[in-house]
């Protein structure tokens, strides 16, 4: 069997995401390991879904550190100690800053709920939503020094139908995220994808 990829996984929420990757780890359909969970936020679902697979945790409160440098060395250091390969945010609500993309240079991903380059930043779905898109979907993109802007590495379609709502949209994306995520996930282990420039070759 291939050798597992390690995973770091950042979460401030709800934490479907992380439990749609750790399903398709423990279910043997990625090569890769969730090797620590990270969160923000105390309280989020997230860790609770890392507990119950037994995944460690850790959390750091931003305003628990006096510059977004020193928040960014101590994630990064519980991500080095736990020898991860691979960041995965999924639903993490920060923007990611120079030291973090420093220390995991090209190995930071992330998920949007939304067809990049639209609508980029919060509330992806209802600006979709709102704009009356027929068409929209999710993206997994390599986390650069923007948000929401590193190159594509997959996406998936998802139609707005016409008695949507936006939690019901927001819905039928996300099951499309738990599938496209972990799909990303399993291109990566297998070292199938070449960033070149702006765009994601997948070999
Ligand atoms: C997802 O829609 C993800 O695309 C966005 O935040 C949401 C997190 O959901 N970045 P969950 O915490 O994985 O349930």
């Amino acid at each position: 069997m291939r050798k597992k990829l390690k995973l770091g996984v950042l979460a401030s929420g709800s934490g479907t995401n992380l439990a749609a990757i750790l399903e398709s780890s423990a279910n043997n359909k990625i090569d890769a390991e969730v090797k620590i969970v990270i969160s923000d936020v105390p309280a989020a679902k997230a860790l609770e879904r890392a507990k119950n697979f037994k995944v460690p945790t850790a959390v750091h409160e931003r305003k628990s550190y006096p510059t977004k440098e020193a928040y960014e060395t101590a994630i990064v250091a519980d991500l080095k100690k736990h020898d991860v390969e691979l960041v995965c945010l999924a639903g993490y609500m920060r923007i990611v800053g120079k030291e973090f993309l420093g220390a995991f240079p090209d190995r930071i991903i992330n998920i949007h709920p939304a067809l990049l380059p639209s609508f980029p930043g919060l509330e992806a779905q209802k600006q979709a939503f709102e704009y009356g898109v027929k068409i929209s979907g999710c993206t997994v993109h390599f986390v650069d020094e923007k948000t929401d802007h590193g190159p594509i590495i997959l996406q998936a379609s998802v139609p707005v139908l016409d008695d949507d709502t936006v939690d019901s949209l927001r819905e039928r994306i996300l099951k499309q995220e738990h599938r496209i995520y972990s799909e990303a996930i399993q291109l990566y282990a297998e070292g199938l994808l070449k960033i070149d420039g702006r765009r994601v070759k997948i070999f």
